[in-house]
């Protein structure tokens, strides 16, 4: 099935996130160490940010790399981010050749001094893009998240700046690692898990959710392709009736 030309480009999802799971499975399925899985998943990476860049999708985020992750065995961990130096380095020439602009969220700041500042420098280097922006989600947490917006307000509030009876939801989501972007329509998840794993907890309150059974790394520009166009076949009532939709 040709699923890109069943994409109706008109009503495409502004932003769409992604939780990458399953390279540990993928990689042990044919007696590899999960490394190998996560390797092997940076190929994904490329087809889909360029599959999305191509569509003309404003916002693509990736869930790399969770807070909760951090208790992973410590060689994974580290193979982790010396993986993700190696690929910032690596693709940049590609995102400038697709006007792709690099962002990230989460605590960038508590990951090794490496990932770090590949990270810094690929979103520097790529800063004047105009097309599609690839967020990286790294050592992130909803929660976390939500925790140091409300942080933010509180201080906000505590210096006169603001009243607490005057926050509104977009104070909220201005405070977010997100701000200035749109929520994500629709999330993918792959390898099969339906659970949302602590990644954009408020920003998701009326995202389409999409679960797909393939591993992360033998995921592909059709898969993606497919997920949009389930998406676009869904009818999004946002606490409406069928017949109140136009
Ligand atoms: C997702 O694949 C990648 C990261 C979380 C970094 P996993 O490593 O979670 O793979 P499974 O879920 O164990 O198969
Ligand atoms: C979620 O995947 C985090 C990322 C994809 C980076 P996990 O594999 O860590 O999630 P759980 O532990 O199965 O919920
Ligand atoms: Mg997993």
């Amino acid at each position: 099935m040709d699923w890109k030309t069943k994409i109706d480009t008109k009503r495409l999802p502004r932003h769409i996130a992604v939780i990458m799971d399953g390279n540990g499975r993928w990689a042990k399925e044919q007696g590899k160490p999960r490394v190998f899985g996560h390797r092997s998943g940076v190929k994904s990476v490329r087809e889909i940010t360029e599959a999305a860049a191509e569509l003309g999708v404003e916002y693509l985020t990736l869930y790399a790399f969770s807070t909760e992750n951090w208790s992973r065995p410590k060689l994974e961990v580290s193979a982790l981010m010396r993986l993700l130096v190696e690929t910032v380095y690596q693709e940049t020439n590609t995102l400038m050749e697709n006007n792709i602009r690099l962002r990230a969220i989460g605590e960038i700041d508590k990951l090794p001094k490496a990932t770090c500042q590949a990270l810094l420098e690929g979103i520097e280097k790529t800063k004047a893009n105009t097309g599609t922006t690839l967020v990286l989600a790294l050592n992130y947490s909803g929660k976390w998240d939500i925790t140091q917006a409300t942080r933010h307000l509180a201080a906000e509030v505590a210096a006169g700046r603001l009243r607490s009876e005057d926050i509104t939801d977009s104070h909220v989501a201005a405070a977010l690692s997100t701000q200035g972007m749109p929520d994500p329509e629709l999330l993918i998840r792959t390898s099969g898990e339906a659970r949302i794993s602590n990644f954009l907890l408020w920003q998701l309150a009326y995202a389409e959710l999409y679960f797909s059974p393939v591993f992360w790394p033998d995921f592909r520009k059709a898969n993606f392709y497919q997920a949009i166009v389930d998406f676009q076949h869904r009818e999004r009532r946002f606490g409406k009736i069928s017949e109140q939709i136009v």
